[in-house]
């Protein structure tokens, strides 16, 4: 996948904000923390166009990204972070649910979780809300680099069984660290478009 353009387009909360719905658009999901906005550097070969941290809670706002004139990335604030007020939470809910209902550009989710743990009952809210909604999914099971080789299969398999994952969605192993899986969620990716 040659990247020629990875350029932030705009951030906003509310649909007046959102750009001009000129490009299909492909958004993140997930837990605070879980490497959104790292797949999405990776997947561009961009080290920090989206902005990570260590912390939690980095990612605020729905942030655009348009990729190659294909594609906008949209990156979005992550879920089930302890320090986060009940206000904070409610405002949230309502930026994701308008954006994720509303927006008829959008193509598809990916939805990260961490392949070390067992999906969490909000990573199945989540996952069960894209799939009421008929939002296609695409799981990406990442810090694959931080699990042993011999226990890929059996996480994986725990992981589909929490989230009763759909057999219509598409599942890839993925470590931002070694771009392990980079391809096949490009090709994932390029099946939404
Ligand atoms: P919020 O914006 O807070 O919702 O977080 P996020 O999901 O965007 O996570 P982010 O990409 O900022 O990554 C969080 C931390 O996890 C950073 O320290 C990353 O370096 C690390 N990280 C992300 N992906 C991987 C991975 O595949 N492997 C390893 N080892 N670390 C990762
Ligand atoms: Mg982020």
């Amino acid at each position: 996948m040659k990247i020629y353009k990875a350029d932030f387009i705009t951030s906003g909360v509310n649909p007046e904000h959102y750009p001009e719905p000129l490009l299909p658009e492909v958004a993140l999901a997930g837990r605070s923390n879980v490497g959104k906005s790292s797949f999405i550097n990776k997947l561009v070969q961009r080290k920090a166009l989206a902005r990570t941290s260590s912390k939690p809670g980095k990612t605020q706002t729905l942030n655009f990204f348009n990729i190659n004139d294909e594609v906008m990335f949209v990156d979005v604030p992550g879920y089930g972070y302890a320090k986060v007020s009940k206000t904070e939470r409610e405002a949230w809910g309502k930026m994701m649910e308008k954006y994720f209902t509303q927006r008829e550009i959008l193509k598809g989710v990916v939805q990260l979780v961490d392949i070390r743990h067992d999906p969490s009952a909000d990573d199945v809210t989540m996952y069960d809300f894209l799939k009421y909604y008929d939002l296609p999914v695409i799981v990406v099971a990442t810090k694959l680099d931080k699990i042993k080789k011999s226990q890929r299969d059996k996480h994986i398999a725990a992981i589909k069984r929490k989230l009763q994952f759909d057999g219509q969605d598409t599942l890839i192993p993925f470590s931002s660290e070694t771009g392990e899986g980079v391809d096949a969620a490009w090709e994932a990716i390029y099946r939404l478009l």
